[in-house]
């Protein structure tokens, strides 16, 4: 017996040794398969629910990684360790799948939450309930819920590049048609994109700095008007930036751009040891620093200098050197005031001052404004200005139209103004008089990435820039109503002060629940979406109507602002190649592949069903 037990065992191991190629190979060839379907589907779910996937999926495949290495070491020595590894890959492969099981129910529950289906009582709420912002200038206005949206998000830079407005600032036609499309979704107000209140060239912007622009925005107020059936109110959002240039190319750059001056050529005597680069002639200069090494050029320039370099050259408005710097406190007021002016005859219900994200009036309130002519520094100096343009706003336009002002709840960049800024700013503005504060976030040129040579820096590239547009890859917050607190801090304050000004917030609100339940909670008193609005311009009369399982949900993975980023017709993913039966002659992009404007949707029986607003 033995004998017999001891051939056995001698049998066993030989089986075991034994070890099938092809086997092998498919068992590997299932477990990638199988470690590829975990990672997309914990990737696709994390991120839908606004976890951070990339960390946490890549800790998860790490150790499956290792797993599988193990396991095929353990194959080639002994078939019973193959069990142990298989058992542990199976193991943290079904933990896996119950971790995404959970992303995947988180998700259906946000969605459930959403307002897809809303029959009855939805005009009793608070988002459908008119408020009266100006009671001369807003008679019951359906203002609760503000759209935001621009072709293209109003970048300060010199290039005429304009993939829809011609570069004189005109509105065209595609401008009419643009806007038209959301006012078919009858928003209580849209705010119509930032327009450049000066009469310079402004690349792809609209203008307001001369009359000649008054009758296309007047041909604009009037198709919203037709379009929204009377039911929109129409802002427009004024401002001025100062100087953006694209990255040089370094021939060009040391060739022609770049000042010699006396303390570069010093810089240079000193790096080198060589006393006669102060007296060298431009010409050599600039020859040297063409073929200098990094070293050199880090070494010899300053901090201004190497940014024009690395990222183009941008003013900052605390560059007292330059006259037409120094000079934006005296002429900043009458330009903004004569836009007003404008805006007001040709129809608009109300302008919004710019004061937000990177342009000039952003940057008289943040903290990093160290002019030293009694506008920067302290915030008594660094809010003159933008008082000063209010002032001179209202004294221009009467009190009977609507100045709203929009600014950052948080500046997001290293030593710029914060929260308990923006309350200060804030209660500052609702004193002297403005109709409502709408509270943006970040969207700064500071934390920019750099440019490729050609391209502009592009100020939602960096960590503010995603405070200002957030995206599903993101944090355990995700891109939803992240600015929220901000504005209900600001109003607290407001209403602390003992003043009613109405705060608007916007960033991540895409639903009508979360819409409500910000009002409900007095965390603001309207909401405003943009990208939700660009998904679909008619969501929110989707939901007022009954319709709202027919709503087309912002992803968020900005594909749009990707567009505007290159400097394309800016379009949403969700509209493309969707012709709808019985759609009217679609305009397409110049690239022929995408629709310009969403598709359109009316309620069955139209005219019965779609009662007046407020
Ligand atoms: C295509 C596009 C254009 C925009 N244009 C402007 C603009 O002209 N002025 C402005 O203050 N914000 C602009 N924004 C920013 C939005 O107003 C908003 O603050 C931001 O997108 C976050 O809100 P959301 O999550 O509702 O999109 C733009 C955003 C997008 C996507
Ligand atoms: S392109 Fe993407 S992020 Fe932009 S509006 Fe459409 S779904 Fe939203």
């Amino acid at each position: 017996m033995d004998l017999a037990a001891g051939k056995l065992m001698v049998h066993e191991r030989r089986s075991i040794r034994h070890v099938d190629p092809i086997l092998v190979a498919a068992a590997i060839g299932l477990a990638v398969i199988g470690l590829f379907a975990i990672y997309s589907a914990t990737h696709q779910s994390l991120a839908a629910v606004g976890l951070d996937p990339g960390r946490f999926v890549k800790r998860q495949v790490t150790f499956l990684a290792v797993g599988a290495i193990v396991l095929m070491l353990a194959l080639s020595f002994d078939y019973r360790l193959l069990k142990v590894y298989a058992g542990m890959i199976y193991v943290s492969s079904v933990v896996l799948l119950v971790l995404v099981a959970t992303g995947i129910v988180f998700v259906a529950g946000m969605r459930a939450k959403s307002p897809l289906v809303l029959d009855t009582v939805r005009r009793t709420s608070r988002a459908m309930k008119p408020l009266a912002l100006k009671s001369a200038g807003m008679p019951g206005a359906n203002a609760s819920v503000i759209r935001h949206v621009g072709r293209r998000t109003g970048r300060a830079y010199e290039t005429p590049v304009g993939a829809v407005a011609t570069d004189d600032g005109f509105v065209t036609p595609e401008v009419l048609e643009w806007y038209a499309r959301f006012a078919e979704g009858q928003p209580g107000v849209l705010v119509v994109e930032a327009t450049g209140i000066r009469d310079v060239a402004s690349g792809p912007l609209l203008r307001i700095g001369d009359d000649r622009f008054i009758p296309g925005l007047q041909a604009l107020v009037e198709t919203i008007r037709e379009r929204s059936r009377g039911r929109t109110r129409l802002f427009i959002q004024i401002l001025d930036f100062v100087t953006v240039r694209r990255r040089p190319e370094p021939e060009r750059f040391f060739g022609r751009y770049l000042a010699i001056t006396d303390s570069l050529r010093g810089q240079l005597a000193l790096w080198l040891d060589d006393p006669r680069w102060r007296e060298a002639p431009e010409d050599n200069v600039r020859e040297f620093l063409l073929t200098a090494d990094r070293v050199t050029i880090e070494t010899v320039l300053t901090d201004r200098e190497l940014e024009a370099l690395d990222y183009g050259y941008r003013e900052r408005i605390w560059d007292l050197h330059l006259p037409h710097v120094r000079e934006l406190p005296r002429l900043l007021p009458a330009f903004f005031a004569e836009a007003a002016r404008r805006a007001r005859e040709a129809g608009f219900d109300g302008v919004e001052l710019h004061y937000a994200h990177a342009y000039t009036m952003a940057s008289f309130l943040s903290r990093l404004n160290v002019r030293t002519d009694g506008y920067g520094g302290s915030r008594e100096n660094r809010v003159r200005l933008p008082l000063e343009v209010l002032a001179a706003v209202r004294a221009r336009v009467g009190d009977d139209y609507v100045v709203g002002i929009r600014y950052l709840g948080d500046e997001v960049i290293e030593g710029g103004s914060d929260l308990d800024d923006a309350i200060w700013f804030g209660v500052r503005f609702a004193a002297a008089g403005v109709d409502y504060l709408s509270v943006s976030k970040g969207g700064r040129f500071e934390d920019a990435k750099q440019p490729k040579i050609g391209e502009a820096v592009y100020p939602y590239t960096g960590a503010s820039g995603y405070e200002c547009m957030p995206t599903v890859l993101s944090d355990a917050r995700g891109p939803f109503g992240r600015n929220v607190p901000l504005a209900a801090a600001i109003r607290r304050a407001i209403r602390d002060a003992g003043l009613q000004t109405p705060l608007v917030t916007s960033g991540g609100i895409t639903t009508f629940d979360q819409a409500e339940g910000i009002l409900e909670r007095g965390e603001a008193d309207c909401v405003a979406a943009a990208r939700q609005t660009l998904a679909d311009p008619d969501w929110f009369r989707k939901i007022r109507l009954g319709y709202g399982e027919l709503v087309r949900r912002c992803e968020f993975t900005n594909y749009c602002e990707g567009l505007d980023q290159r400097h394309k017709q800016v379009t949403c993913k969700l509209w493309d190649r969707k012709f709808e039966p019985g759609d009217p002659v679609v305009s397409l992009a110049n690239d022929g592949r995408r629709r310009l404007s969403a598709p359109s949707w009316s309620p069955p029986g139209e005219a019965g069903v779609d009662a007046p607003a407020g």
